[in-house]
């Protein structure tokens, strides 16, 4: 019977967990033996005695319920000490930020595991289950609403009093993918007028049909942004100036705006400019939801709030999933859940297939390498 091993998690601030109650139960039920570290999902308000009802077994350390197991199912990635408990082969899942984290790939590879960055699990209709990026950052557009309608000092609905009218707060959403589009639905819910950005053409119906604005400079560039994949590309240097300008004065008139915006492998474009932010009314949020990528928001500090001049506030908080740990938890439970279909054969035996296509975009190091094609070349 192939073991998982879910551990607590370490880095500072993450309070989200790999592995729920309910997915331990389905684990369990699937053939495997889950082992989950005391305490793993106390940060997410998953108790160690409803893992244990849930059929786990309880590891007093992270070493312990690490050796000995087939696979380890993470948030982030593995400590240092926690590769060196990693018996050679195991599978590692994991949001492992293949990309930047170079360090622990290459330790993930010396200790001959293969390792699963869950951020490459490819974007086909099949693995859509397994998608941590979208799960999360679903719930994250949801979260930077809250987070800027919480800093903003006024309210976001319009509403008519006896003491008079309140104006519905302006809210521009900038980048429109999973998260956008849930900042979108977001804000609608709470009375905001709201309206949004990006440069992929698709987004523009999606804006339109959550009852939002819909604002880009539509030429040749945008019409081809779109990869295959589904994402965006990086857009030139002229059309970063055109969409400036068109965005320029709208900025100056919101209330609050949401930046989501990424290019994958890349830093985030910067799309506030200072002037933009200085251009704002005092009391004004910008949120911006890509500081881990560095940010769009020319002035946010990662996990700061930075006050501007003019009173602006940006705020700059990393993985606002983790502030909604329960619920991100369970979908992050549910994809990896997914995911552990691919390590059985029909027959329901311990048997990863890392030629199925899923497996194969999404593991970064094999018997003893880095073997992901976009990371050995980099
Ligand atoms: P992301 O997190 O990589 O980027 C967020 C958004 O920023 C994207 O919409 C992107 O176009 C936008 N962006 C990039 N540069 C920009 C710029 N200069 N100005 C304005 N916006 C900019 O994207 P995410 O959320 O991962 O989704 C990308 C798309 O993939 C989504 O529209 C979604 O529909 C699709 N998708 C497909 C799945 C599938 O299995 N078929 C699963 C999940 C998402």
């Amino acid at each position: 019977m192939a073991v998982v091993a879910v551990t607590k998690e370490t880095r500072g601030g993450e309070t989200r967990v790999a592995a729920t109650p309910e997915t331990v139960k389905k684990l369990t039920a699937a053939g495997f033996s889950v082992v989950v570290e005391a305490g793993a999902g106390s940060a997410a308000s998953y108790p160690d005695a409803d893992y244990e009802a849930a059929g786990a077994k309880l590891a007093k350390t992270a070493k312990d319920a690490i050796t000995g197991a087939d696979i380890l199912f993470k948030v982030r990635a593995p400590e240092a000490s926690e590769i060196a408990a990693l018996k050679s082969g195991a599978i590692v899942a994991a949001a492992l930020n293949p990309h930047q984290d170079k360090d622990t790939l290459t330790a993930l590879a010396k200790a001959g595991a293969s390792a699963i960055a869950m951020e490459f699990i490819p974007r086909i209709t099949r693995a859509q289950v397994m998608d941590m990026l979208s799960s999360q950052a679903n719930l994250a557009g949801y979260r930077a609403v809250i987070e800027g309608a919480e800093a903003y000092g006024k309210a976001l609905p319009m509403m008519m009093t006896a003491a008079g009218t309140i104006a519905a707060a302006k809210v521009f959403i900038m980048g429109v993918g999973v998260a956008g589009l849930q900042a979108i639905a977001t804000a609608r819910r709470l009375g905001a007028v709201v309206t949004a950005t990006d440069v992929r053409p698709a987004t523009k119906e999606q804006v339109e049909s959550l009852g939002a604005k819909f604002l880009a400079v539509e030429d040749d560039e945008f019409k081809n942004a779109q990869t295959a994949g589904g994402y965006a590309k990086e857009m030139s240097k002229e059309y970063k100036a055109k969409q400036a300008e068109l965005v320029s004065a709208h900025i100056a008139k919101q209330d609050i705006v949401i930046t989501t915006a990424l290019i994958p492998g890349r830093p985030a474009p910067k799309l506030v400019s200072a002037e933009q932010v200085a251009s704002m009314r005092p009391g004004s949020i910008l949120v911006d939801l890509a500081i881990e990528q560095g940010g769009n928001v020319v002035g946010a500090k990662l996990n700061e709030t930075v006050v501007t001049a003019n009173g602006v506030k940006i705020l700059g908080a990393a993985n606002l999933p983790g502030r909604i740990a329960t619920d991100a938890s369970a979908l992050y439970a549910r994809n990896l859940f997914a995911l552990s279909g691919l390590f059985l054969n029909k027959e329901g035996a311990f048997a990863p297939d890392f030629e199925d296509e899923i497996l194969k975009a999404a593991l970064v190091t094999q018997g003893g390498e880095i073997v992901h094609p976009s990371l050995k070349t980099a």
